[in-house]
């Protein structure tokens, strides 16, 4: 069976929708192994109470970040993971992590990449007035928010929405699309070749499938 390690730094409610999914045998994998930079992230409460393997890597515990993603890509080599999930990771990757495992880490981003890459996404929609925004999945390159988009999805902003209103429809979607996009890596369906990404063959989009 294909192994999945998860890195979180959070709530872990997109962890807890894929560690389901991998469960109910709707993906054929099993997460391997949860990582996340913070001590205290709640998601690592639902990893243990899912029986899966923890390991914590904080900062401040390394030199730079370098050594610190050293140590994480050591840790998944031992595991030998087919698929790293970024889910609710809020540390940036070091090239040498990204190029490591090239074609093999998927991350999701809550906006309509290109569009609004990096913190803060649904204070920015807002205030541009913007009427739509969402989330997107993407393979993970050495640039922040920049690798192949692979699927999105849209919501609405209604006039007088606040960040938490966009953010909980977000959220819903994300919840749906992510288990969805990480199932059709585990079956072989969906790769990464020149920057660009395929599903079943067809490269998709330049803004993925939306
Ligand atoms: C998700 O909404 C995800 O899109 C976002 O963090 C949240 C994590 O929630 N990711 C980023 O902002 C990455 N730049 P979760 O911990 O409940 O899954």
């Amino acid at each position: 069976m294909k192994k999945i390690v998860v890195l979180i730094s959070g709530q872990g409610t997109n962890l807890q929708a894929i560690m389901d999914a991998c469960k109910a045998g709707k993906i054929n994998a099993q997460v391997a192994a949860v990582i996340s930079n913070k001590a205290d992230a709640y998601g690592l409460i639902r990893a243990k109470n899912s029986g899966i393997p923890t390991a914590v890597f904080e900062r401040k515990n390394y030199a730079d970040n370098s050594q610190m993603d050293r140590a994480i890509s050591d840790y998944i080599d031992g595991i030998a993971a087919d698929l790293i999930v970024l889910a609710g990771y809020m540390k940036i990757l070091t090239a040498g992590f990204t190029r490591h495992f090239a074609g093999k880490i998927l991350n999701i981003h809550p906006s309509l990449l290109p569009k609004y890459p990096g913190l803060n996404t649904y204070q920015k929609a807002i205030e541009a007035g913007d009427s739509e925004h969402g989330t997107t999945v993407h393979f993970v390159n050495e640039k922040m928010d920049g690798g192949a988009v692979i699927l999105q999805a849209k919501v609405p902003i209604f006039p007088d929405d606040r960040i938490e209103d966009v953010e909980e429809r977000v959220k819903i979607q994300e919840l749906q699309i992510y288990p969805l996009v990480v199932k059709w890596f585990v079956d072989g369906r969906l790769k990464e070749a020149g920057g660009k990404a395929y599903l079943d063959g067809q490269l998709l989009a330049e803004n993925g499938y939306a």
